[in-house]
């Protein structure tokens, strides 16, 4: 019976470690521990032999079928856990990989922080193109060929009459082409201009121009409004001042300051010491504007502004240098 024993353990291990698939194993398990299988066969010699060598023999027997029992389980989690070692899995709570994700460049988002305020206040939102004629950019806004105020703008040519626009005033001038008042819109797009590029300057940039025409708009809706666009856009505290100034195509002409949003008007070093930062050109139009599109200048009265979206961002987000906004650095980018 011994020997019974150990022979059935042995055959056991060989064909357990042939058996590769889930079936094979399934097979031994039967050929060994099925009703009619092989240790069923040992139980019934067992049930047969004298009383006083069943102590020994069944306690072999009941080591065999546990180790089979044993082994057999052991076979099958291995099979099931695939080719990858028992103990490979997946931890749950370990951090993901996350993907790279998108964003906004911070002009955009700027000139949509400024769109959002003005489309609020019932403005619509309207595009010009960036290549554009002398007519657009210089004469119908007032600037005729020998003006001084030319030089500043006097850009880059692409033939004799047609340039890369100096400013988004142009939009202005289309607009008033093609509609009649009343017009509230702002018009956002690039600007070219011939100036040498440092932390201040670039050859290109954004403007989001402003127009109000109609029968009876004065300067003091071009002060409210800009007051509450200034609020809006830097805070509730923000102070506004108009300053005297000249544009060829607005009469009377301001530039608008705003109380340094770094020191709250103290004085600092972004402010120069004066508690206050420009940020836009403005002024009621001239009348000279509405006789170049056809307008009867004695009918209307308009309000006009136009404002460097660079100039803001760097104001709002604290940025030194404009060369940032275009040198794509994504470590830049990704703070906004
Ligand atoms: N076009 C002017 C500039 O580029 C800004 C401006 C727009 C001023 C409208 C007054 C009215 O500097």
């Amino acid at each position: 019976m011994r020997d019974e024993i150990r022979k059935i353990a042995q055959s056991f291990e060989t064909e357990l470690a042939s058996a590769g698939s889930a079936d094979s194993i399934e097979a031994v398990r039967i050929k060994y521990l099925g009703r009619k299988g092989l240790m069923a066969v040992l139980m019934a010699k067992f049930r047969s032999l004298p009383n006083e060598e069943k102590p020994l023999i069944g306690k072999d027997i009941n080591l065999l079928k546990a180790r089979i029992q044993n082994a057999l389980a052991e076979k099958k989690e291995k099979q099931r856990s695939g080719p990858f070692p028992k103990k490979s899995y997946t931890d749950v709570s370990m951090p993901g990989i996350r993907p790279e994700e998108g964003k906004l460049h911070p002009i955009t988002k700027t000139l949509s922080e400024i769109s959002d305020i003005f489309i609020s206040l019932g403005f619509n939102v309207a595009r010009g193109p960036e290549i554009e004629s002398e007519f657009h950019n210089f004469e119908a806004l007032n600037i005729p060929p020998e003006h001084p105020s030319r030089d500043a703008f006097d850009t880059f040519y692409i033939s004799e009459n047609t340039l890369l626009r100096s400013h988004t005033s142009t939009v202005q001038i289309r607009i008033m082409e093609k509609q009649k008042p009343p017009i509230q819109a702002i018009m956002p797009g690039r600007v070219y201009r011939p100036d040498a590029v440092d932390a201040s300057h670039s050859f290109m940039f954004h403007q989001v121009e402003g127009l109000m025409v109609d029968t009876s708009i004065r300067f003091s809706d071009l002060k409210g409004l800009l007051s509450l666009f200034t609020k809006r856009m830097f805070g509730a505290k923000t102070k506004t001042k108009f300053r005297p100034s000249f544009f060829p195509f607005t009469e009377p002409s301001a530039e608008v300051d705003i109380s340094c949003i770094i020191c709250g008007g103290r004085g600092c070093r972004v402010c120069s010491h004066t508690g206050w930062l420009e940020i836009l050109g403005a002024g009621t139009v001239n009348p000279r504007v509405f006789e170049a599109v056809g307008y009867s200048p004695r009918k209307y009265t308009g309000l006009a502004f136009g404002m460097g979206v660079e100039r803001i961002a760097m104001l709002k987000y604290g940025i030194s240098d404009i060369r940032l906004f275009f040198e794509n650095d994504i470590r830049f980018l990704r703070q906004f």
